[in-house]
């Protein structure tokens, strides 16, 4: 197949600019990387094309080049992620086939008080939450059970979660929900905390859905007391996670039935946030054996070394066999 890989880039990009494993590495692009490689081997025609802030280029890149299908790795548009589903809508427009999510499930899930709303109403269980508006702070939060958990509304991969967001009254949580308004300019989601394993649970397709063997983030160095959740340091900085002895593996042992609840649950949250292709849910597990939906991720990272390629590992599926199902999908 021809197969254009669609990625974005924070600098000015020529649409003929052709980029290798290496080059892409080298701008700290591993994800892309891995997917070309990967691609390459598959056998497939692969172009490349690094979007920044030039909509003609893409139209005019697509139009000449023709691919039978575009690798959509794209999350931004000159540097705002809030633009991840116009890219797709444009796509739509021109009737060219891409892999992952449409614009649909992309605006849905970007807006993490919406899809919790919609997951609320399909009795999909949450943490309790309140929005806090940008344009109008809240003040006090009414029966609200602590600790809380504070996140901006609509960012990704951890920016803006730090140890602070972890908010122990009412006092900690409004203060860092106006942080949250100054800082990121954006609304703020202060949650009940739910205190528990956290996993992650990839699914592949679009009508028929695979579910691979979840995986989970331990914390083995750091004090037992201590909340342990995924910062931004603790997700992406290697020393960090070093030091506090974080990893991400597959799941311990699950108490029995909680498997196939979590395969039914993921599943049932992927179709009712509309993901197509692949995406990953992210769920907390109590004590008690309560499951607790903590987020959706349309295009969740493909990097090899991730959880997503991990899991599908875990599953049996090899990292090349994952590429060209999700290449599949974008036909289904
Ligand atoms: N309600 C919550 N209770 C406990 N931990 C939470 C809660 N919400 C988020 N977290 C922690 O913060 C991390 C990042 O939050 P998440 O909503 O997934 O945002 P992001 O889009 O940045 O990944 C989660 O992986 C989890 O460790
Ligand atoms: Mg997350």
């Amino acid at each position: 197949m021809k197969v254009l890989v669609l990625f974005d880039v924070a600098r000015p990009a020529d649409p003929n600019e052709a980029f290798s494993p290496e080059s892409l590495k080298q701008e700290d692009k591993p994800t892309e990387a891995d997917v070309l490689e990967s691609l390459r081997r598959l056998g497939h025609e692969v172009e490349t094309l690094a979007v920044f802030d030039n909509v003609t280029r893409i139209v005019d890149k697509l139009t000449s080049l023709g691919p039978d299908v575009v690798f959509n790795l794209s999350e931004s548009f000159y540097h705002d992620r809030a633009h991840e589903p116009n890219i797709t809508a444009l796509l739509d427009l021109m009737k060219v086939r891409y892999t992952g999510s449409g614009s649909d499930a992309l605006l849905l899930c970007k807006d993490k008080a919406l899809a919790k709303k919609v997951l609320a109403y399909h009795h999909v269980r949450l943490p309790h939450f309140v929005v806090s508006h940008r344009a109008h702070p809240l003040r006090r939060l009414r029966r609200f059970a602590y600790p809380a958990f504070v996140k901006p509304v609509c960012e990704d991969a951890s920016d803006g979660i730090c140890r602070a967001s972890f908010a122990k009254d009412e006092k900690e949580a409004i203060e860092r929900a106006r942080f949250i308004h100054q800082k990121f300019n954006t609304d703020a989601l202060i949650e009940e905390y739910i205190e528990g394993r956290e996993l992650y649970l990839s699914v592949l397709g679009n009508n028929r859905l695979t579910v691979f063997p979840a995986r989970e983030i331990f914390f083995d160095q750091m004090p037992e007391d201590a909340p342990k959740f995924a910062t931004f340091h603790a997700k992406w900085n290697d020393s960090y996670r070093k030091k506090w002895g974080i990893t991400n593996g597959p799941a311990k042992p699950l108490p029995e039935g909680v498997p196939g609840h979590l395969s039914e649950l993921a599943r049932k949250v992927y179709r009712l946030l509309k993901i197509r292709g692949f995406g990953r849910i992210d769920v907390r597990l109590t004590a008690t054996g309560d499951v607790y939906v903590i987020e959706a991720n349309p295009n969740p990272c493909l990097a090899q070394d991730e959880d997503f390629a991990q899991s599908a590992c875990l599953g049996g599926v090899s990292y090349d066999t994952l590429i060209q199902e999700i290449l599949n999908t974008a036909f289904a």
